[in-house]
């Protein structure tokens, strides 16, 4: 087995992805499409161990009783029965992007690590066959393996539930409102799982994802920003309802969320639709755009919510291996 870094950036659903169809699979419930982030994402380096799997977040060897580790483990003892290889890994990673906050770490993390397991074991996939790899890891690590846009299929079957790039003919970009770097309370892994065994809205949010999925991937197709903005918006607020009504309550948002969710709505009032929200496990407000308005909607933003942090993205490259 040889060495490899790569690196992958986070992306962010426009059509969300929440509860999954298998648990061993780790295959979504709903089909999502996202944008992959530039600048914003995780380099992992893999080497043999001789001592079982380690796992190193910026420089901190983490214990093997560690949440992250024993994902880790789970993922690469997945990956040996599907290609039987004798080692074992140390992993290394170093992030942009902060850690387990709602920013999609963990989607650049398995992404960026599957691309480096791909080169180590010399295997020849395509890209396609790749992502599923990385959906073992965390489901929305498959959309990262492209670069831009992506959507993810629900699939049957370990093979059928992959990734595929999509074309945007529009220039976009988001306006990331970080309302809080802390990490997050609780795992989308748990919150899915809650959401899905209890909530009377969940069948309503699957119920409809497909169509939205469908209708997001045509505006998308047309560059039609205020069709793409509003579905967008919808799937959200579809998945944040189904988790308050889950029992018990899962409430990722707070006051700041809907602050900036409200200046979003004034910022359309005075100046059309060219600004549209949305929010995964986090208090985060990631904001869709034209990459013309970005600059003014990141000026309109502060000004209303001054303590907030924010960076303008575009849409980034897919996983990439690094030479060293
Ligand atoms: O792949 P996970 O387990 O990190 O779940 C991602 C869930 C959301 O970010 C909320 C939605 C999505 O499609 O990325």
């Amino acid at each position: 087995m040889k060495s490899a870094t790569a690196r992958a950036n986070a992306n962010i659903a426009l059509v969300k992805y929440w509860g999954k169809s298998n648990h061993d699979l780790n295959i979504p419930a709903v089909p999502s499409l996202s944008m992959t982030l530039d600048g914003l994402g995780t380099t992992v380096s893999l080497s043999p161990s001789a001592k079982g799997h380690e796992l190193i977040i910026e420089n901190r060897l983490c214990s093997p009783e560690d949440s992250e580790w024993l994902r880790l483990a789970d993922f690469l003892e997945q990956l040996r029965s599907l290609y039987h290889f004798p080692d074992y890994f140390s992993v290394k990673t170093s992030a942009t992007v902060p850690y387990k906050a709602g920013l999609a770490s963990s989607a650049s993390f398995y992404a960026a690590l599957s691309k480096a397991f791909h080169h180590a074991l010399d295997l020849k996939l395509s890209n396609r066959e790749l992502s599923t790899l990385a959906r073992l890891g965390s489901a929305s690590a498959a959309r990262s393996i492209f670069a831009g846009f992506a959507g993810l299929e629900v699939g049957a079957t370990h093979e059928e539930a992959h990734a595929f790039p999509l074309f945007c003919p529009l220039a976009l970009s988001m306006v990331l409102c970080i309302v809080d770097s802390g990490p997050k309370y609780l795992s989308s892994r748990e919150a899915m799982k809650i959401t899905s065994g209890t909530s009377v809205f969940f069948p309503a949010f699957q119920e409809h994802a497909t169509e939205d999925f469908l209708r997001a991937k045509k505006a998308l197709a047309e560059g039609s920003l205020p069709t793409l903005g509003a579905l967008m918006e919808q799937s959200t607020l579809k998945m944040h309802a189904s988790m308050w009504v889950a029992k018990p309550s899962i409430n990722y948002l707070k006051p700041k969320t809907l602050e900036l969710i409200e200046a979003i709505y004034a910022l359309r009032k005075s100046h059309g639709p060219l600004a549209f929200f949305t929010m995964d496990a986090g208090p985060h407000v990631k904001v869709l755009c034209e990459k013309k308005d970005a600059s003014f909607i990141a000026t309109s933003l502060k000004n209303q919510c001054p303590s907030i942090d924010m960076c303008i993205s575009e849409p980034g490259p897919g996983a990439q291996l690094c030479h060293e």
